[in-house]
């Protein structure tokens, strides 16, 4: 595996598998990497593409209290990890080498940046937007993969794409979860052994409000109070929102009639983290 920290060499590795015919798949990561992201890795290499992984904790996409000094990082344990799973060259820039000046141009992608976790973390989405951009205009892939726990990310970055006719096709993956049902996350670690166990509300008060709506329940306030609920009664977790969007323009919903998206924050301690869950419905029920 080649790695780099410098854009230009990254270009040059790039533009000479480009030359040969390769096509790049891009996973842009902020690395303390996990079997989500192996996931986004190994289907980027089921495409035979030659696969570039990032590494950048994107100061630009955290607010001035959020946890950017605190977010896990070991970049020479993440780097064993994706040589062994296959990745063909690692970027792993400094701050500097991104950022040599203060931006002042951005990329925002509006009404999607606003809702759900932009509501809480204003600026986050313009961000990633943006380093996402960058990161685009510095590997010219034809494909970049993002994982589904971040929905709102994945769908904004697909919008990006359309709007700003990026020749990249966007690959969603499935949310990888632990044993107990916890969506992989970096943040996962910042858990106390309390909160860890805690955790494990998400993911089943969200199985539980897709039973809900499998057994016919349409009203989607009513799931979302039942969510609110089980969160609420059966751990000291914090709820930032608890929401069900449309899958695909993540507009609210009302009446629970086509795929929704049930989309959940809660914060444990200091720790905020996300979880979601698609749950198609049949359109005639
Ligand atoms: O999902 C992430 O890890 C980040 O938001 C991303 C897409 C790498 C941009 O910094």
């Amino acid at each position: 595996m080649k790695r780099t920290s410098h854009i230009p060499e990254l270009r040059e590795i790039i533009a000479l598998e480009k030359e040969k015919g390769r096509k790049i798949a891009l996973v842009p990561t902020m690395g303390f990497l996990h079997k989500g992201h192996l996931s986004l890795i190994e289907h980027a290499k089921q495409t035979d593409a030659f696969v570039v992984l990032s590494i950048f904790v994107n100061p630009l996409q955290f607010g001035p209290k959020e946890d950017l000094s605190r977010y896990p990082r070991d970049l020479e344990r993440d780097a064993r990890m994706v040589e062994e799973a296959g990745v063909d060259v690692l970027f792993h820039p400094m701050v500097e080498e991104m950022y040599p000046r203060p931006m002042v141009t951005f990329v925002e992608v509006s009404e999607l940046d606003t809702m759900l976790c932009g509501a809480t973390r204003p600026g986050h989405f313009r961000g990633v937007a943006t380093v996402v951009s960058k990161l685009f205009h510095i590997a010219q892939p034809d494909m970049a993969f993002f994982g589904q726990k971040d929905y709102q990310q994945y769908k904004l970055i697909e919008r990006m794409v359309i709007d700003l006719n990026l020749p990249i096709k966007i690959y969603p993956v499935p949310i990888v979860r632990e044993e107990d049902g916890l969506a992989m996350s970096s943040r996962n670690v910042l858990l106390t052994s309390e909160q860890r166990q805690q955790a494990v509300i998400l993911s089943k008060s969200l199985k539980a409000a897709e039973v809900s709506i499998r057994a016919g329940q349409r009203s989607a306030q009513e799931i979302e109070r039942q969510l609110r609920e089980r969160i609420t009664l059966e751990s000291d977790g914090v709820i930032d929102y608890v929401e069900i969007r449309d899958t695909d323009d993540l507009s609210k919903v009302t009446d629970i009639k086509r795929p929704i998206l049930l989309a959940l924050a809660v914060f444990f301690g200091k720790t905020r983290l996300i979880d979601n869950k698609v749950v198609e419905v049949d359109q005639d029920v």
